[in-house]
């Protein structure tokens, strides 16, 4: 049987009505230390109630160096439960989402300003801080990273499990850990960061080992049937860079360490990537992955096309399909896809009457 966008799916215990997914975007909004504000809850309670099944939370900083800007959420202190679960309460009212969280550290891409302030790095001292990387190579253009040894790993990996444990508190369904984008974990798996020549670099394996020893300690700590997935970037877009045969062999490693899924993005190890970007770009890195890993997939990228995201899963290329610029741009965006595609979904009941069509749809 093929699937199609608006049918429902399990994922452990995760029962989603449909097969659309928010995709995790930064909304560089924390006003102090990495504390949800009502920009967050405005932001994310509106998504909660989009007709998306999963709504997952931006990266969200394990450790306050590990943010991308200094307006970056934070989960690394327990005075950040309270704002994140007022974001999952709102939304687990009823017709909200499932929602989800990206643990993330930024590593060698840490320190920067928010986008529309240009985005340029930060010094310390100058609204900026000392950034850490696989090794103390830099991304170009950017300050040098810290190497960190083996205590300071130590420290990292338990700043992803107390991270985890907040994140139950807050009462997220699910846990999406953030391999990619050339951020910290991503740049132990790439070559074109991960210069290490102790166990923790070198071949596929060693440069795998740092990102699997934190999502082995993640599985142990979050309840079996609730999910845990990763993002990577399914290919570096350089030559001598990650590839998407690379990708295959971690997610196979993941799958065999009890992760649920694999969301492929792609890029952001090197200025030097060349990429075709068009609808639907990076559906290969999902159908490679999905076939030939055997793990459940979330695609991404310019799927905003409904009849393109619902020929993807048809395809069997993904099982579930993130929509990130397209759900800012028209946050209806799953009640037009509903339409286009016929299919049939729950609206919030405050809503029902806002179209002819919504009041055949069930609720
Ligand atoms: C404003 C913005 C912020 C983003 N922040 C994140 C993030 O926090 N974590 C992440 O993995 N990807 C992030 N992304 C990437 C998106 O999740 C998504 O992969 C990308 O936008 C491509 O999908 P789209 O074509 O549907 O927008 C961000 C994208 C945008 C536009």
């Amino acid at each position: 049987m093929t699937d199609r966008l608006f049918d429902p799916l399990t994922l452990g215990a995760l029962e989603l009505p449909n097969r659309i997914v928010v995709s995790p975007m930064a909304q560089y909004s924390s006003e102090d230390d990495g504390k949800a504000t009502d920009w967050h809850l405005m932001h994310y309670g509106n998504l909660a109630v989009s007709g998306a099944a999963l709504v997952i939370l931006e990266a969200t900083a394990v450790l306050p160096e590990g943010r991308v800007s200094p307006r970056c959420l934070g989960i690394w202190d327990d005075t950040h439960v309270e704002g994140l679960k007022r974001i999952v309460d709102f939304a687990h009212r009823p017709n909200g989402a499932k929602m989800g969280i990206q643990l993330a550290h930024a590593g060698r891409k840490a320190s920067v300003a928010p986008p529309w302030q240009g985005g340029d790095a930060l010094l310390p001292g100058g609204g900026g801080w000392d950034i850490w990387g696989a090794s103390d190579y830099p991304y170009p253009g950017r300050v040098t990273p810290i190497m960190p040894g083996e205590e300071e790993l130590e420290t990292i990996a338990k700043a992803y499990v107390d991270a985890l444990r907040r994140a139950e508190q807050a009462g997220f369904d699910l846990i999406e850990l953030h391999c990619a984008h050339g951020y910290f974990l991503n740049s132990f798996l790439s070559p074109l960061s991960n210069t290490r020549n102790d166990a923790w670099g070198g071949g596929l394996e060693g440069r795998m080992r740092y990102p699997l020893e934190i999502f082995r300690r993640l599985r142990a700590a979050w309840p079996q049937d609730r999910v845990l997935g990763v993002r990577i970037s399914g290919t570096d877009w350089v030559e001598g860079g990650w590839t998407v045969e690379d990708s295959v062999v971690f997610a196979r490693a993941l799958k065999a360490e009890g992760c649920d899924y694999v969301a492929l993005s792609s890029g952001g190890s090197s200025p030097d990537q060349k990429i075709s970007v068009g609808p639907g770009y990076q559906v290969p890195l999902s159908a490679q992955v999905r076939r030939e890993a055997g793990i459940a997939t979330i695609a991404v990228g310019m799927l905003s096309d409904p009849k393109l995201a619902n020929e993807v899963l048809v395809r069997g290329e993904a099982d579930l399909i993130a929509i990130g610029r397209g759900m800012l741009f028209n946050p209806r965006w799953a009640w037009h896809a509903c339409q286009t595609l016929e299919g049939t979904m729950r609206v919030p009941d405050q809503y029902f009457r806002c179209h002819p069509s919504m009041r055949n749809l069930p609720r």
